[in-house]
């Protein structure tokens, strides 16, 4: 790739987030703007999870969580549900090879079992394939939704304190943490969200506590390996209070560099 070396020089790279979250919005006016099927937007925005995915492998980011539908977008009509899914399948299918070649694993977060079996399928293969992979771990959230996680962590613990396992003083927030579909992975230290809205779209309530949120209003088919140096480029101009003062953070980075 010939402008990795520009992104890399620009960057600090001792201090890339650990875990980059995305919601990918935008493909349907990126679409309409080309006079183009909603569909079309939705198949070009594949090439960005591609791109995205692949420079995220070579920058050495560890973790890529990818927003790619929604429970809420099962609201859709019909024929972009349809079309959605079979996009699904086949970018794994065709994408696996290359996902096993550059060492990425995959894993899916969200309501799995409400996908269309030979989706399903695609997917049990591509995470099967990829499950020996040390390099980027890629969480594709499919059918899923924080409110829809949190729900079902509620029903987990409230099952284990009904058997005794557990006493409902003894829930800590490690517990809530483990009953989520990121149970393991560390929180996102970076949200992005393309396409120019300024919500969270039922995204990873819990996880996103104390994430730095960025919004572009680049479309998600448009966002470039350019795009996404620009996001990493203004998390690290961030400071990172975690509640405490200024001077406190300070104090902290100068001990933990000594
Ligand atoms: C995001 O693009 C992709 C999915 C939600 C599956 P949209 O389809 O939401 O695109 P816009 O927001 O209508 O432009
Ligand atoms: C969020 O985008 C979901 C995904 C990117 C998969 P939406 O387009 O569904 O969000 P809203 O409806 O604008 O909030
Ligand atoms: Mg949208």
């Amino acid at each position: 790739m010939d402008d990795i070396k520009e992104i890399t020089e620009r960057l600090d790279m001792d201090r890339l987030p650990v875990h980059v979250a995305i919601i990918m919005d935008g493909n349907g006016r990126w679409a309409r703007k080309r006079a183009m099927l909603r569909t079309e937007g939705h198949a070009e925005g594949v090439n960005s999870v591609n791109r995205i995915t692949r420079l995220a492998s070579d920058l050495g980011i560890r973790f890529l969580t990818l927003y790619a539908f929604s429970t809420e977008n099962w609201k859709r009509p019909r024929e972009e549900v349809d079309a959605l899914m079979h996009l699904i399948g086949w970018t794994i299918r065709k994408e696996t090879p290359d996902l096993v070649k550059n060492n990425v694993r995959i894993h899916l977060l969200g309501e799995i079992d409400r996908l269309p079996e030979s989706v399903r399928k695609d997917l049990e293969e591509g995470r099967r394939a990829t499950s020996g992979c040390t390099g980027l771990n890629l969480n594709i959230c499919l059918s899923y939704s924080s409110r829809w996680e949190l729900t079902n962590a509620a029903r987990k613990i409230a099952s284990l304190v009904e058997k005794g396992e557990f006493k409902p003083e003894d829930i800590t927030e490690d517990t809530v943490a483990s009953m989520l579909s990121t149970k393991g992975i560390p929180d996102p230290d970076l949200l992005i969200r393309t396409g120019g809205e300024h919500r969270i779209s039922n995204f990873l309530l819990w996880q996103c506590a104390y994430s730095e949120f960025y919004f572009t209003p680049v479309l998600w088919p448009d966002f470039d390996n350019k795009a996404f140096a620009e996001a990493l480029a203004d998390y690290q101009n961030r400071e990172r209070r975690f509640g405490m003062t200024s001077d406190q953070v300070a104090e902290k980075t100068s001990e933990s560099t000594e």
